[in-house]
């Protein structure tokens, strides 16, 4: 089989790699071979071909599943998101899944959210101490999980989030990252992450079932409504764990990046303060696109398709890389550098700006991701200025699938001169 080239090295050797130093493979990769390259990994079941210009991201979000199917190459997700999962089903099974989980997070649905995100974030900053470093990933995950646990089960379960927590905090060890990939399923590497996993499913089966039981709902959560649409335990189980894990994770790394972006960078911190709506929102996809959590976003071959030269069989995989697409330097000038602006003057290409995917797979969050990304750097910077805890910004660092700040996103909250001018004024 002819397929781009790539790295030579062993799929074992690309893998570690993948896991421990996935941004300089990319950047290098795309260096060395040009595109598209190929990558082999432990974590796909056949070769990947990494593409990244936009008429052919274009064309791969478009292609009808008989041709590139997605949901086929997320089966390292299998473990935690479950089969039935909406990341991993496909034709119509995955379209009626997403008729069901789209509407509560669009439009009005999500509008009633907002307020309950920026009480949570009150909430959340209310905890930090003015001077003392803090490490603000774990911080957003607990506040994202708090929102989407709400979403989607109409109330916080605070068993149910240490649960989910534990399960996925697993992800974070690089070397256990690295002996999971190269183990099969179920042997001594595997083991503690299943045990995880199962007592998160014990437990949501348990609330599923309560709320199954319990009478008319006032506010019907996600959850009410999958059971109104008669899916299967499993299929709940599924839907739900993916909704959680899915919309938590990616959001509290974005949100870690805001704070490590915007605490380097005084200046786009004093436009943020000044409340401008316009600027915020450009603030967030400039933080979407210069570290997007998710860096691939892969669809299976199922009949030939074409990459500039190369005809990829079936069987291969074809992905779009939001890492290098937001860095091709005639779309994104100076492109690493961190500037806000560049949005402000409409809205980007959807095949050139791509931090949530495309096509009948794109992030079913998409919105309600920014809405939350916008409410909570509203209520931090109006709160505090953040200052780095070291001049040198962090680099992107695996945690399970998402990419994050390698040192947590650490920042030192200080109080606002504003804020402190008017209590001074008022005091
Ligand atoms: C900043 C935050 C987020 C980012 C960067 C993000 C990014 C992505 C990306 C890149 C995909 C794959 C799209 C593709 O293959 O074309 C995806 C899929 C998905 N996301 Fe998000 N996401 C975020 C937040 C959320 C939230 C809050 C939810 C909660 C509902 C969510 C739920 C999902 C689901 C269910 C899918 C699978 C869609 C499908 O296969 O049809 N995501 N997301």
């Amino acid at each position: 089989m002819t397929l781009p080239p790539g790295p030579s090295a062993p799929a074992a050797v690309q893998t570690v790699e993948w896991i421990a130093r996935p941004t300089d493979l990319l950047r290098r990769s795309a260096a060395r071979y040009g595109e598209p390259f190929t990558l082999r990994t432990q974590w796909a079941d056949a070769p990947m071909v990494l593409v990244w210009d936009p008429d052919t991201i274009k064309r791969v979000y478009a292609a009808p599943p008989d041709v590139l199917r997605g949901g086929a190459s997320s089966t390292v997700l299998e473990p935690f998101a479950g089969p039935s999962s909406i990341l991993l089903t496909s034709g119509a099974t995955h379209l009626r899944q997403r008729k069901l989980v789209l509407p509560p997070f669009h439009g009005e649905r999500m509008q009633a959210h907002r307020a309950t995100v920026a009480a949570l974030a009150e909430e959340e900053v209310a905890r930090w101490t003015p001077g003392r470093p803090l490490r603000t990933l774990p911080r957003m995950q607990e506040l994202t999980l708090d929102v989407i646990l709400r979403v989607v089960f109409g109330a916080p379960d605070p068993r149910l989030r240490a649960e989910i927590r534990t399960a996925l905090d697993m992800t974070t060890s690089l070397s256990r990252l690295i002996s999971m990939s190269f183990a099969p399923r179920g042997s001594a590497p595997w083991r503690p992450f299943l045990r995880a996993v199962a007592r998160v499913d014990a437990t949501l089966r348990e609330a599923i079932r309560t709320r199954r039981e319990a009478a008319d709902h006032d506010a019907p959560a996600v959850l009410d409504e999958l059971i109104a649409a008669g899916a299967a335990e499993d299929e709940l189980r599924d839907q739900v764990v993916t909704l959680l894990a899915a919309g938590h994770e990616t959001t509290a790394g974005s949100l870690a990046w805001a704070l490590e972006r915007i605490a380097r960078h005084p200046p786009v911190a004093a436009r943020l303060r000044d409340g401008d709506d316009a600027y915020l929102d450009a603030t967030v996809k400039e933080v979407l696109r210069l570290r997007p959590v998710l860096s691939i976003t892969p669809r299976k071959v199922v009949a030939p398709f074409t990459v500039g030269a190369w005809t990829l069989p079936p069987g291969v995989h074809v992905t779009p890389c939001p890492y290098l697409a937001h860095r091709r330097p005639e779309l994104w000038p100076d492109s690493s550098a961190f500037r806000p602006e560049r949005f402000l003057d409409g809205a980007p290409s959807p095949y050139a700006w791509l931090p949530f995917g495309g096509g009948v797979r794109r992030c079913v969050g998409a919105a309600f991701a920014t809405m939350e990304l916008h409410e909570v750097l509203r209520v931090v910077v109006r709160r505090f200025a953040l200052a780095p805890d070291r001049p040198a910004g962090e680099r992107m660092r695996r945690r399970g699938v998402t990419l994050t700040p390698a040192r947590g996103g650490r920042v030192v909250p200080l109080a606002c001169a504003r804020r402190r001018n008017r209590l001074g004024a008022s005091g």
